[in-house]
């Protein structure tokens, strides 16, 4: 059987066809290239040009191949851009996605992995790892976006022989630690993208956003996990589905937090030097401190990280952001 990987030419998607494949998986992938690109895609997928809400190709896709579950990475990221363009989100994160759980249950095929956020919880009450069973108060139009698809992915489930699996990301970094993909957007907005190529000279200077949060040096906090790990917790998320697991949501995160000044003086750290950095006010949208509890991510789905240490998720991402800059690809 083969796996549908949606966004596969994306950050995160292409690290899971990568990890597919060296799991011996069948991968065939559509992405639209928006945001992604085409050589991000390992040659040995099969890959479909094309939008998840196009009916008619969902349905060619499924026919020409014996898919058994979807994947679903593609869609829009950038928290900030969200607040300045909330319906653009709705559309591409909760339309799109409600086209293609139809066409996967119109198919027949049992299984879907769905590209959740730590953004469905906006700000915990407290600082202590959270819990997937905490309140669900989205502050942005992104968190909203995919919380609505994790309730029609629920929905759906209870009326269909359909399960899913949504795995609640929290900060995704870091790129393949064979140097195969990594991050590669030309705008990227995340922070440790965007040190990493200020540290190497391809940007002048980066600003942080806000030093006045409820937090020990009153930057924000968050949960910092190594994408290679995150591709892992989507292939137990496979295997455990096709045991016969049910449904499950799940925290993919490490449970400790890292805030945006530690992350600088990180990169600082494992860079060598250091680069020039402002102070801004806060960005709208951020939540002042979010780490995960992923126990249910250990027990449930038996995830083991591998690459919980903050220097090595941002050598892997200084490492991408070099060989982008000798490729010239930006
Ligand atoms: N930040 C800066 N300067 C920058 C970029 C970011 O100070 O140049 C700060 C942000 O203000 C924030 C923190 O670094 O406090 C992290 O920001 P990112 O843009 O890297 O990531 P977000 O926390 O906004 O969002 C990410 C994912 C979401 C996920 C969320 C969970 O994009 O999918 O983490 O915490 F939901």
């Amino acid at each position: 059987m083969a796996v549908l990987v949606t966004g596969g030419a994306g950050y995160i998607g292409s690290h899971m066809v990568w990890a597919l494949l060296d799991a011996g998986e069948d991968v065939v992938v559509i992405d639209r290239l928006s945001t992604g690109f085409q050589w991000a895609v390992a040659p040995e997928a099969r890959f479909y040009q094309g939008d998840v809400a196009d009916a008619p190709l969902l349905a060619r896709i499924f026919a020409e191949n014996s898919i058994d579950a979807v994947i679903h990475f593609a869609g829009s990221i950038v928290v900030p851009d969200s607040m300045s363009d909330p319906l653009g989100y709705y559309e591409n994160n909760t339309v799109k996605t409600r086209s293609l759980i139809a066409s996967t249950i119109a198919a027949g095929v049992p299984h879907f992995v769905f590209s959740s956020t730590a953004a469905v919880y906006g700000t915990p009450d407290s600082l202590q790892p959270v819990l997937e069973t905490a309140l669900l108060r989205p502050e942005s139009p992104y968190g909203s976006s995919k919380l609505m698809s994790e309730i029609m992915l629920r929905d759906a489930a209870s009326a269909h022989d359909f399960r899913y699996t949504a795995l609640r990301y929290f900060n995704v970094a870091g790129a393949d630690p064979r140097g195969r993909t990594g991050q590669s957007s030309a705008g990227a907005t995340h922070l440790i993208k965007v040190a990493c190529a200020t540290a190497l000279g391809r940007r002048q200077e980066m600003s942080i956003y806000g030093t006045d949060y409820p937090t020990p040096d009153g930057t924000c906090i968050r949960d910092y996990i190594h994408v290679t790990d995150l591709a892992a917790a989507h292939l137990k998320a496979l295997e455990r589905m096709r045991a016969g697991g049910g449904s499950l949501t799940a925290n993919c995160g490490y449970g400790r937090g890292f805030s945006v000044r530690d992350v600088l003086d990180a990169v600082k750290t494992v860079h060598g030097s250091a680069f020039a950095i402002r102070v801004e006010g806060r960005r709208a949208g951020d939540p002042a401190s979010i780490v995960a509890d992923a126990t249910l991510a250990r027990t449930e789905l038996g995830w083991v990280p591998k690459h919980d240490d903050l220097g090595g998720i941002i050598r892997s991402a200084l490492d991408w952001e070099a060989h982008l800059m000798r490729k010239n690809s930006y």
